[in-house]
């Protein structure tokens, strides 16, 4: 029997089985080539334990499981089925709460509170989409009395997903609960730097019944089984959240094999507006939450924050005894707010872009330095003063790194705000609700938040304008990601017009 599981032990679950092979047909295997990498505890930078590695050969039969699954088994389950699978998933889910919480703050660095809530959120987003599952309509279309017209929706086939390692099981939810609703089935490689909870997760899939090949999650590196899903020519989708540059990759991958449908969730440089009228403690609260929530690598980060001439002096020094507060520190304190990076590289790349902020001359208000000697903790940094084309206000830093500047009016405002490639996010803060829409209505990004930042909801559509992604996720709009539309027209007339 290969070895594909290992006893870890968490600070608050205690001992715990973790599984560490390839999952494909419901079962946990070694790699082809039966290499495994190690995954690292960013908050020790201690090996906590190998896993198995996906490779080319790896990614043939998990896409070959999936095409078996989509086209025999999967097939004849009824939409009230899969809801019913998806319901017991999301109970799952909940049930090992804790657990599931524990293996990603270990892994991921993220502090346990948050852990937890993003755990909540994934089964509250399996839960939303198994409520469509046998909600997935067509129409009539009345064209000619001769003629009876109609569109069904039907699976895409079998999808590839990738994910980073920002929200490790909160974007596997996010991916694979429209798709198996609609009736896909699914490769997920999960991220290189974080893959211990989906294999937990993997072995709750299995519990709750789903059919062999429907869901399968491997571990590897993107340069590899990435790049071999995205380029495969029986991958009917691909769907992935990263960064832009990767994005690019895939979309290219996608084009030269065999034009697979391609969604993206890519970075982003969201701006955080505080008109001079905001309730200025309240902003600061959002603020603080907008760039510092998981330590800053949030795609929808407010890593811009453009505060009005009136309020600027008094905002800064606000928030910078704000950004103090933040507890940071061990992830499985319950008061930890901010824990580690997640890598070293992500630790290296983030102190460059407070090192270039320093170098043109940007105003440290607090922070820009390493917390501790262990770990990739890195203080909550501030920096004023920051103008426009400064690397620390052009560049997503994904990191606890704010950058502020003055703003005039609120013409200045947009301007400023949309004077990026991205267009994931924004958000307003201002007592006036007609500053409030007209500003939202001027910004180009995909969310705008008014009064508040980072209120993600399963029921709300995500995703990017501009050069933060194509398509949406969550919502009822995700449920187009994962099906053709198909026009059906029968002749009733029986004769050649
Ligand atoms: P990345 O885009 O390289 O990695 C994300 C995922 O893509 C991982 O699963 C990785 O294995 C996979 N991947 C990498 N190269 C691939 C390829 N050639 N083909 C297919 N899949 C591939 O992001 P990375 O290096 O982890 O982070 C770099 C920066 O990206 C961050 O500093 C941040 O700015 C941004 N980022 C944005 C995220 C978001 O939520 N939008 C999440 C993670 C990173
Ligand atoms: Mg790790």
């Amino acid at each position: 029997m290969a070895n594909v599981s290992i006893q870890l032990k968490t600070p608050i679950t205690g001992e715990y089985k973790q599984p560490t092979g390839l999952f494909i047909n419901n079962e946990f295997v070694e790699g082809a080539k039966k290499q495994t990498f190690e995954v690292i505890n960013p908050t020790t930078e201690e090996v906590i334990c190998s896993v198995h590695e996906a490779t080319e050969e790896d990614v043939d039969t998990a896409v070959a499981a999936a095409r078996k699954a989509f086209e025999g088994e999967w097939r004849r389950v009824t939409p009230q089925q899969r809801g019913a699978l998806l319901l017991k998933l999301a109970d799952l889910v909940e049930k090992n709460l804790d657990l599931l919480a524990a293996v990603e703050s270990l892994d991921n660095g993220k502090s346990i509170s948050m852990a937890r809530g993003d755990v909540g959120g994934v089964a509250g987003c399996i839960r939303y989409y198994g409520g469509w599952a046998d909600k997935i309509e067509g129409k009539t279309i009345d064209i000619s009395p001769d003629m009876f017209h109609y569109t069904r929706r039907e699976p895409i086939g079998v999808c590839g997903q990738i994910i980073p390692w920002n929200f490790p099981l909160l974007m596997l939810a996010w991916k694979i609960s429209p798709a198996l609703a609609t009736g896909n089935t699914i490769v997920m490689k999960t991220a290189e730097q974080t893959p211990l909870s989906a294999l937990v997760f993997a072995s709750l899939v299995k519990e709750a019944g789903f059919p062999p090949g429907v869901l399968n999650i491997i571990s590897g590196f993107g340069k590899t089984a990435g790049a071999a899903l995205s380029a495969h020519m029986d991958v009917d989708k691909i769907a992935f959240t990263g960064s832009t540059l990767i994005g690019r990759t895939i979309m290219k991958a996608a084009a030269s094999s065999n034009l697979k449908k391609v969604t993206l969730e890519l970075g982003g440089k969201s701006p955080n507006i505080v008109f001079n009228d905001a309730d200025i403690e309240e902003a600061i609260s959002w603020v603080n939450f907008g760039i510092y929530y998981n330590h800053g690598q949030c795609c929808c980060a407010g890593s811009r924050i453009y505060v009005q001439e009136g309020i600027y002096d008094k905002f800064v020094a606000a928030f910078k005894d704000r950004a103090l507060k933040n507890k940071v520190g061990d992830p499985f304190h319950p008061e930890t707010f901010q824990g580690p990076q997640v890598s070293q590289l992500q630790y290296d790349r983030i102190m460059g872009y407070i090192q270039s902020g320093k170098e043109q001359g940007a105003t440290v208000v607090t922070g820009g330095d390493r917390h501790g000697d262990k770990g990739y903790f890195i203080q909550p940094t501030i920096f004023a003063d920051v103008s426009q084309e400064m690397k620390i206000m052009q560049e997503e830093i994904f990191g606890p790194v704010a950058a502020i500047a003055k703003f005039k009016d609120e013409a200045d405002a947009i301007r400023l705000g949309n004077d990026t490639a991205y267009g994931l996010a924004a958000s307003v803060h201002t007592k006036d609700l007609n500053t409030a829409i007209r500003v939202s209505n001027g910004l180009k990004a995909g969310t705008v938040w008014v009064n508040c930042h980072n209120m993600l909801n399963h029921a709300l559509p995500f995703g990017g304008f501009k050069s933060s992604g194509i398509g949406r996720e969550l919502g009822e709009l995700a449920l187009d990601n994962y099906t053709e539309h198909k026009s059906v027209a029968i002749n009733m007339a029986g004769k050649l017009f």
